[in-house]
């Protein structure tokens, strides 16, 4: 094979319960993944270049709307998983890695990470490595506290940083839609941020545990339910953030969202709707709404990264 292109899931958080700083500078948490049908979409192929000695072993090119938000230096995160996964077999591979991004950056849907987990996928498959997916999870553990789960896909329960996933039962499809914001907020800086904001009122870190409610609802398919049981520690940060974001989570609860909550560190807010239908009319509702600079509509839980085609 000399090209493998790979479709990998944005996600939303269904719950975020944030504990105590911990001493290695993450917080641990509750994190009630859910994958959701919006896509980026990796390939990497093998490289074309005359002078193969005089070339980076891993290029990267990002394509789409918002290509030029995301670094393509070394730093891009696919661009060191792909590093990471060859590091780990101790011999050098080479990729040219092409994104295709319509997951928003810095916007709280893991998008990033997402383009790490397909570029695990792709280069494990490019490379004929035939990693199982335990090793590919370990490796996505170290590149970020998302990862893993833009591997496994459907919905899950993180704990630890987020990274140790166990399986959600669910029933149903339940339909969203995402209020995309101009720029990006810095996960770090939304951490610091609850930390600073529970400091100045006194509050301790509460040790973070799943919500009952939320499994039951998930089990049940029950989309009403799941609108209530929706949570995030991490929102009244990204609101000190981006006071904006107010007024889009105030538009979609006023046109009728069962639930309307930041997505991870924001600043993309989500909305549950009772139907694919209810989710378009709602999109249309909220897409002049100030500080919203589009809108999309998505259903889940959808796979982790696969192979296309
Ligand atoms: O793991 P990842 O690199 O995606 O995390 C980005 C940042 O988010 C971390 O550097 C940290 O500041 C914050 N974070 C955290 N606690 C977590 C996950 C992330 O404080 N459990």
């Amino acid at each position: 094979m000399s090209a493998i292109t790979v479709r990998v899931p944005a996600k939303v958080n269904l719950q975020l319960a944030v504990g105590p700083l911990r001493e290695d500078g993450y917080h641990d948490l509750v994190n009630v993944f859910h994958a959701v049908s919006l896509f980026d979409e990796v390939t990497a192929a093998e490289p074309f270049d005359v002078n193969p000695s005089a070339a980076a072993p891993l290029g990267v090119r990002v394509e789409g709307d918002l290509a030029g938000e995301v670094p393509v230096s070394d730093d891009n995160l696919a661009v060191r998983a792909a590093r990471a996964l060859a590091d780990r077999t101790g011999r050098s591979y080479r990729a040219d890695l092409l994104i295709r991004k319509s997951i928003p950056v810095a916007g709280g849907m893991a998008g990033g990470s997402a383009d790490a987990a397909a570029a695990l996928v792709a280069c494990n498959e490019l490379w004929g490595l035939g990693l199982p997916r335990e090793d590919l999870m370990e490796i996505a553990a170290d590149i970020g506290s998302d990862v893993p789960f833009a591997l496994l896909g459907g919905t899950a329960v993180g704990t630890g940083r987020g990274e140790r996933l166990a399986p959600l039962e669910t029933a149903g499809v339940f339909h969203w839609v995402f209020a995309l914001a101009d720029g990006g907020l810095s996960t770090p800086r939304v951490y610091g941020e609850c930390d600073r904001l529970r400091e100045e009122a006194g509050v301790a870190a509460p040790t973070p545990a799943v919500s009952e409610a939320l499994l039951a609802a998930l089990r049940e398919g029950d989309v009403r339910a799941l609108g209530q049981a929706l949570s995030n520690d991490l929102q009244p940060a990204a609101l000190a953030l981006r006071p904006s974001l107010a007024n889009t989570l105030a538009a979609g609860r006023e046109h009728g969202a069962l639930g309307a909550l930041v997505s991870g560190s924001g600043p993309t807010c989500a909305f549950l709707a009772e139907s694919a239908e209810r989710a378009h009319e709602l999109a249309a509702l909220i897409k002049d709404v100030d500080g919203c600079r589009s809108v999309v509509t998505a259903s889940g839980p959808v796979p982790g990264a696969t192979v296309a085609g």
